[in-house]
């Protein structure tokens, strides 16, 4: 039985890839920091399933300790401070786990097991003031939050230590993916959670920032798949994951509120207090290598995304 080991295992991809990890046969090992209160929401139907292990990409000997312990094959590193307007409240805690995370976790593959396969997640926002259209690997970036920033230094230091290391070390580009897993603070959930409240009565209405933001949205469930197929490659790279369309954050109001019948202009209230003091303006990918190389496509249109999430939310608030 392979074993797979798992940072970021209490967040929305972290619990779509553990599942897929499971049917494949995997013995998954989910790296979980300590809190005050319970996080294993998103985990909780696999708990019998998977080992937890308490670590903290802060803390070098956590990491270097369980990776002698489980002796896995496949490390995803999926862990990090993910929420761009905080990586501008939190600078230097967002660089220290996103960036610098990325080399503890890193060495500690070196030192325990170099040829463990390494899958570092790398993201969209890197490209961040696109200066091409659509994005690709090879497509410079230039970064407009810490955040950006810090993932653009764990993509480098991936690369790095594959070139210097000869380690199987792979960065998925992933471009923007949700589900009804997502945190609430990010902008489909919160649209998706929102017309939801105005339609049964519990909010008036919804206050969003810049609503002309085009992103390219997929399925997380979708997106966990490609991190897989990285990881089985005959050789390490770096791949560009997106749907190859981009949609703005009003096109997503108008969908989910008119899928409730509501329409979004009567509800939605611009608010300064969600603008960002940078932004990221279009993001659109061009999956063409990811889908040649790993025979990788995307499931779910934007419209079922959208209304899978609108769905979820309707459920989960009626249930009380
Ligand atoms: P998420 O839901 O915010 O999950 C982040 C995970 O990281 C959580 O499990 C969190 O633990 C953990 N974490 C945070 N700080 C940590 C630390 N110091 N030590 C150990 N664990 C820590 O993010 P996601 O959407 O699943 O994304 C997964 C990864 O892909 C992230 O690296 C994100 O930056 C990247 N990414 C995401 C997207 C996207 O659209 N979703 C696109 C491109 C790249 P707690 O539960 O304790 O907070
Ligand atoms: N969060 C949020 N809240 N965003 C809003 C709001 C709001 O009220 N109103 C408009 N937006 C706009 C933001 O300005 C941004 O342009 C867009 O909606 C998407 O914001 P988020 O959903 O917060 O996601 P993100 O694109 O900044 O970051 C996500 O995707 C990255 C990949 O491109 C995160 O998952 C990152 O971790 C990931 O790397």
């Amino acid at each position: 039985m392979p074993t797979a080991l798992v940072t970021g295992i209490t967040g929305q991809d972290g619990s779509y890839l553990a599942e897929l990890l499971l049917k494949k046969g995997y013995r998954v090992i989910g790296v979980a920091r300590r809190s005050s209160t319970v996080t294993f929401e998103r985990i909780e139907h696999l708990l019998d399933d998977i080992t937890i292990v308490q670590g903290d990409l802060h803390d070098q000997g956590s990491l270097l300790a369980f990776l002698e312990e489980y002796k896995p094959t496949e490390v995803y590193n999926l862990a990090a401070q993910s929420f761009v307007p905080t990586s501008w409240n939190q600078p230097a805690l967002t660089g220290d786990v996103t960036a610098l995370g990325v080399t503890r976790l890193l060495e500690a593959v070196r030192y325990v097991n170099p040829r463990i396969r390494f899958y570092q997640a790398s993201s969209s926002e890197m490209f961040g003031k696109v200066v091409e259209v659509p994005q690709k690997e090879t497509t410079p970036f230039y970064p407009r939050s810490p955040y950006g920033v810090a993932k653009m230094y764990g993509h480098w230091i991936t690369i790095n230590y594959r070139e210097s290391f000869d380690m199987f070390a792979v960065s998925g580009i992933l471009f923007n993916h949700e589900s009804p897993r997502r945190g609430l603070e990010f902008v489909t959930r919160k649209i998706s959670n929102g017309v939801a409240r105005i339609k049964l009565g519990l909010a008036k209405d919804l206050h969003l920032g810049n609503l002309d933001a085009q992103r390219d949205w997929g399925f997380a469930g979708d997106y966990v798949e490609a991190m897989w197929l990285m990881l089985q490659q005959e050789k390490p790279d770096s791949y560009v994951v997106g749907t190859g369309e981009t949609h703005s954050v009003r096109e997503f109001c108008e969908i989910a509120f008119g899928y409730l019948d509501l329409d979004y202009k009567k509800y939605v209230v611009q608010d300064e207090r969600f603008y960002r003091p940078a932004e990221v303006d279009l993001l659109i990918s061009d999956p063409s290598k990811a889908r040649a190389a790993l025979c990788w496509e995307p499931s779910v249109s934007f419209r079922d995304l959208v209304t899978m999430m609108v769905d979820s939310d309707m459920a989960r608030l009626k249930k009380g």
